[in-house]
């Protein structure tokens, strides 16, 4: 090892390779995730806009925002929409989807948004454990009477994509397998999170979201495309990592009626105090 490799980076900069390097991760598939993976949230980003009363001319920013279905939605119940995402892949996609929409490729933990600017902030899946500075930030550009409202992972018993995470873990490098796995109890924590960060929760529940993908091969390709899955890919390279997926996915298949996965994705609502 050279004398390079154990110099420190400054803080900012181990930060900005950090949200980089997901988003390059998040993008390397950014068609096969808008177009074979995002749908599946539907029935969460339809349940959390009701929740949030959100509508004609409510100023909006998604966080996370990937290729920005959710922020298409919003645009056509009259929200006028922001979104931010590390990948710029995915942001193209975002951008085609709502033209008049302000799509910024960024990082979370450091938005580049005025303060008390938005009357609700959305993240569907994407605050996590530990991700206590987004939400500071997310505090931070809300204005004082608007709301956030958020999705993650709900109980690994009611996760019918646990075989998918359970193998890309197997896959993985150590490190990355136990940073699925924290991400993976944001539910257990999210509470105490809002509450540290200035936040008071409103409401809380689940909901059911279905993966449908008409044959396994395509059920593999969409899998591919998730960010964790990237670690997995790079230790083992993409023809075994889809091999590995094929055996996964093949028990979950009917030949009637595809691949159907059924997961519940926990949501919360909050506001600032
Ligand atoms: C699970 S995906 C969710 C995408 C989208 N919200 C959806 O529901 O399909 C997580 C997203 O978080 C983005 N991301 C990861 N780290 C980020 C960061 N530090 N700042 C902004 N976006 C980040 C990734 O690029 C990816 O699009």
């Amino acid at each position: 090892m050279t004398e390079q490799m154990f110099t420190e980076q400054p803080d900012s900069e181990a930060r900005r390779h950090a949200w980089v390097e997901a988003g390059t991760g998040w993008g390397a598939r950014a068609t096969q995730w808008a177009y074979l993976f995002e749908p599946y949230a539907l029935p969460a980003n339809h349940l959390l806009f009701d929740a949030l009363g959100l509508g004609e001319g409510t100023a909006h920013l998604d966080i996370a925002c990937g290729s920005g279905l959710a922020a298409s939605l919003a645009t056509r119940r009259g929200a006028s929409v922001s979104g931010l995402d590390a990948s710029a892949n995915l942001i193209d996609i975002a951008r085609a989807r709502t033209p008049g929409g302000d799509f910024r490729v960024g990082d979370m933990f450091d938005l580049p948004f005025e303060d008390d600017c938005f009357d609700v902030v959305t993240s569907f899946n994407g605050i996590w454990n530990g991700c206590d500075e987004a939400l500071r930030e997310t505090h931070r550009v809300l204005t004082a009477d608007g709301q956030l409202g958020m999705t993650y992972w709900g109980p690994f018993e009611r996760m019918g994509l646990l075989p998918y995470f359970a193998k890309i873990i197997e896959l993985s490098p150590e490190s990355h397998g136990s940073s699925t796995i924290e991400l993976g109890e944001t539910g257990d924590v999210v509470n105490a999170m809002l509450e540290r960060t200035g936040f008071e929760v409103q409401r809380r529940g689940t909901v059911e979201v279905t993966n449908e993908w008409p044959d396994i091969e395509t059920a593999v390709c969409a899998l591919a495309s998730a960010g964790p899955s990237i670690p997995a890919i790079e230790a083992v390279g993409y023809d075994v990592f889809c091999e590995a997926l094929h055996d996964v996915v093949t028990p979950l298949h009917n030949p009637g009626t595809g691949v159907r996965i059924s997961s519940d994705l926990g949501w919360i609502t909050a506001r600032p105090v």
